[in-house]
């Protein structure tokens, strides 16, 4: 019996230095240690065992019972060190390898246009104010001296929703919001969607506007004049020349529509300004008397100067755009190449 237990002890030293990975160590585990292992059948075997050889004979297996599973822990925890090495080295990350997705966003032409107004009008101590699209008649016109019936209705076609209500064929309406609530000064930039009834090359019937307003007592053209100029040398360079014509407006007096020198060809003509020279920009003028009033401002304390400019043209213009409503179809590539 002796002799057999110190058999099972050499023979596994044997083997254990064979042993590779911890597959091969579970068999080797099961073989000894197991419920029907070597030692197990060996502790079985003791009844035939004379009484008194029994306590060295047991505490023998028990040594080599320690002694294996001793040995079998420490190569346990060496393939298992191993196999987390080999883990590790498999799922490495490589920061500096290409990525397989480089798409980013962007943003729509129109919207980087208005990003740039936005960004010099704040810097010129603008606040941001935006009014609804599906706007009341009485905002969209008649505070702003465009009473019903009225002839100057028809510069801008209109689509109504109901008899007093419309969606908003300008930014003006949020003028006429932002003043009814408020007493100068007022100096506020309003951008957004506006709606008429039209639709070709150079015309869409949903387009965009920035509106802008500036209420408060001594204002004069000249503020006007002296304040677009600085915009759009801003916006379009320093040597941009910039011309002031006279117009009609019902919610200005005087009013005027404003020109900068071709941003494509630096005013020297091209196809884009139809070889003027000159681009056609916004409308804009000193606040009509009447408009404050219908507002609840008084004209004979405080004066304002406004301007509207469509965001669509400027953008076809800056991007080279030919035609507007590439714009607003969303096809994937237009907007990939206009990036
Ligand atoms: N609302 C005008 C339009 O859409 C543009 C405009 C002209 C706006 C003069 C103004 C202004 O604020 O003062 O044609």
């Amino acid at each position: 019996m002796k002799n057999k237990i110190l058999e099972i002890k050499e023979n596994s030293q044997k083997e254990i230095k064979q042993i590779e990975n911890l597959e091969q160590l579970n068999l080797f585990r099961i073989k000894y240690t197991g419920k029907s292992g070597l030692l197990t059948e060996v502790m079985r075997g003791m009844r035939d065992v004379p009484k008194e050889e029994r306590p060295m004979l047991g505490s023998l297996v028990n040594e080599v019972r320690t002694f294996i599973e001793s040995e079998i822990e420490n190569l346990e925890t060496k393939f298992n060190e191993i196999e987390l090495n080999k883990k590790l080295a498999n799922e490495k990350i490589d920061i500096t390898a290409p990525s397989k997705n480089s798409e980013t966003g962007t943003f729509h032409p129109i919207q980087r246009t208005f990003n740039k107004l936005i960004d010099a009008c704040v810097e010129m101590g603008f606040e941001v104010v935006t009014g609804p699209e599906v706007e009341l008649d009485k905002y969209n016109f008649e505070m702003l001296n465009v009473p019903k019936d009225h002839p100057a209705r028809d510069m801008q076609d209109t689509f109504y929703i109901t008899e007093d209500i419309v969606l908003r064929t300008h930014t003006s309406p949020v003028q006429a919001r932002v003043m009814e609530k408020r007493q100068p000064p007022i100096k506020i930039i309003s951008p957004g969607r506006t709606y008429r009834v039209d639709n070709d090359a150079t015309h869409s019937p949903v387009f965009h506007q920035i509106e802008g307003l500036v209420v408060d007592k001594n204002i004069s053209l000249l503020d006007l004049k002296m304040m677009l100029t600085k915009l759009l040398k801003i916006l379009f360079g320093e040597n941009t020349k910039v011309r002031f014509r006279p117009s009609y407006f019902p919610f200005t007096e005087p009013s005027v529509e404003v020109d900068v020198s071709c941003p494509n060809c630096n005013g020297e003509g091209c196809n884009l300004c139809k070889k003027t020279g000159w681009m056609e920009l916004m409308g804009a003028g000193i606040v009509n008397p009447k408009v404050l009033e219908n507002c609840g401002i008084d004209p004979k304390e405080y004066s304002g100067f406004a301007f509207g400019q469509g965001i669509d043209r400027l953008t076809m213009v800056m991007d080279k755009i030919p035609d507007m409503r590439m714009m607003f179809e969303n096809d994937i590539r237009f907007l990939k190449q206009v990036k």
